[in-house]
């Protein structure tokens, strides 16, 4: 997929430049984006709302994977930025991104965060719950200044993979539940203060989602109750932000949609709401960050020990693991892979790939039909761009492996590798008679 190919020397290429090479300029585990297919994703987002002519932001939720170069090339894409933590957001600041495209979501932000953002002025913060409200009017009474939010309700749909649940009340820590009163109370009291300006409302209803009937339904939901405010509070919702969580196709056992034609459905839907309700077309934002960077991530593994446990499985161990990619240990998520350095091999044995973590449930892919690895082979691990890196960690003091943009035949490094001094530069010694 994007611009990965395998060349005349049977190495896979990405973005014009051979793995193999790759692997040796940057070291490995290396974890390799695709940025034309990053480009191409975003653009499609864009383009789709243009199509249908209506007024959105697509707002990139930089959880996915977020560092400075990411930032710039969302900028360069024009998308707008969602942030969840006072790092994200310390991330885009650094990376210069335009403080007015940044949203502020999270249902703990604390004070100093809450401060932070209004220091920089950024363009609106998602406001979780009561207690956020509260802290958020007395921070901005402090600093003397006013900003711009959505309300985040929880419309009672929760959507994962092809399953929807709909429960009248939803048992989940983010957002104001839209059926019990809540939100109507939280919008009442944002409404009064002078020192919110209420956007509109948003909602978030899972991740890697692959049909659309949980988005409709949350939209449907949201409009019975924006119908009622109309009156009762002489509200219109402005914007709607219906959130991320557009899924992607990790193996074949995943059949997500096209993102457009996710888009497409949502929109017709909201439509129909509007016109059912006589109301304005709100602007519509949304929020991926799986669909836009997950299938432009590749990571690029060394093999190493093998292990054969007699007529049951032959364990393929690689130089990473759990520690640049922890969602098969936590979610039991599947991955595809293919060894680089002999892509179009095509006699294969079945093994299972093993990280180097010390823990059994280090696993990267069980049973998966390789060309017979062996040590030094290269195993290039597809889809990895969404949570990979950014759920990386220091497990067993490994260090996180770096992060190469390629485009276009050219590769530009844009997180380093971490140092085993990196991994101690926070450790104070016990021997120290003063130590902080
Ligand atoms: N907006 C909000 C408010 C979210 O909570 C999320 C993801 C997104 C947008 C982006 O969702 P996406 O388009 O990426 O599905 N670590 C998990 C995924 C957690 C997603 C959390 N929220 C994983 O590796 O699958």
């Amino acid at each position: 997929h994007g611009t990965s190919k395998v060349n005349a020397r049977g190495h896979l290429e990405i973005g014009g430049l051979d793995t193999v090479e790759l692997a040796e300029q940057f070291g490995t585990p290396l974890y390799v984006y695709d940025v034309a297919l990053i480009r191409e994703r975003a653009r499609g987002f864009k383009q789709t709302f243009e199509n249908l002519g209506v007024t959105a932001q697509v707002a990139y939720a930089s959880k996915a994977f977020s560092s400075i170069g990411m930032v710039q090339l969302v900028d360069e894409e024009g998308l707008s930025l969602d942030v969840v933590s006072g790092g994200e957001l310390y991330t885009a600041i650094a990376a210069k991104f335009p403080v007015e495209r940044i949203h502020f979501h999270g249902n703990n932000k604390s004070k100093e965060e809450l401060e932070m953002a209004l220091k920089y002025k950024i363009g609106c913060i998602v406001v979780d719950n009561f207690y956020e409200l509260e802290l958020l009017e007395s921070v901005c009474e402090s600093m003397d200044t006013n900003t711009k939010i959505l309300l985040r309700v929880t419309p009672g749909v929760e959507a994962h993979t092809h399953e929807y649940i709909t429960t009248g009340q939803a048992d989940s820590k983010f957002g104001f539940d839209l059926q019990n009163g809540q939100a109507e109370k939280a919008l009442t009291i944002a409404l009064a203060s002078s020192r919110m300006e209420v956007l509109g409302l948003h909602c978030h209803i899972g991740s890697q989602i692959f049909e659309t009937a949980g988005f409709l339904i949350a939209a449907q939901k949201i409009f019975e109750k924006l119908n009622e405010w109309k009156e009762s509070l002489a509200f219109e919702s402005e914007v709607l932000n219906l959130g991320g969580g557009f899924g992607i196709r990790y193996t074949n056992e995943d059949q997500p949609l096209p993102a457009a034609q996710y888009v497409a459905e949502i929109i017709e839907e909201v439509q129909k709401q509007v016109e059912k309700y006589a109301m304005n077309m709100p602007e519509i934002w949304i929020e991926p960050g799986r669909s836009l960077v997950g299938d432009a991530g590749t990571t690029l593994y060394k093999v190493g020990s093998r292990k054969e446990v007699p007529n049951i499985r032959q364990y393929v161990a690689v130089d990473g693991g759990m520690s640049d990619n922890i969602r098969p240990a936590l979610y039991q998520a599947k991955y595809e892979a293919v060894l680089a350095n002999r892509a179009l091999e095509t006699t294969c044995e079945t093994v299972s790939i093993a990280g180097k973590c010390c823990e059994s449930g280090d696993m990267l892919i069980w049973d998966i039909p390789l060309p017979k690895p062996g040590s030094d082979d290269l195993l290039a691990v597809f889809c990895t761009g969404a949570y990979g890196y950014a759920m990386a960690n220091n497990y067993n003091r490994i260090p996180r492996p770096p992060v190469v943009f390629v485009e276009n035949g050219q590769a530009k490094l844009v997180v380093k590798r971490e140092t085993y001094e990196d991994l101690i530069r926070m450790d104070l010694s016990i021997k120290e008679k003063i130590n902080n």
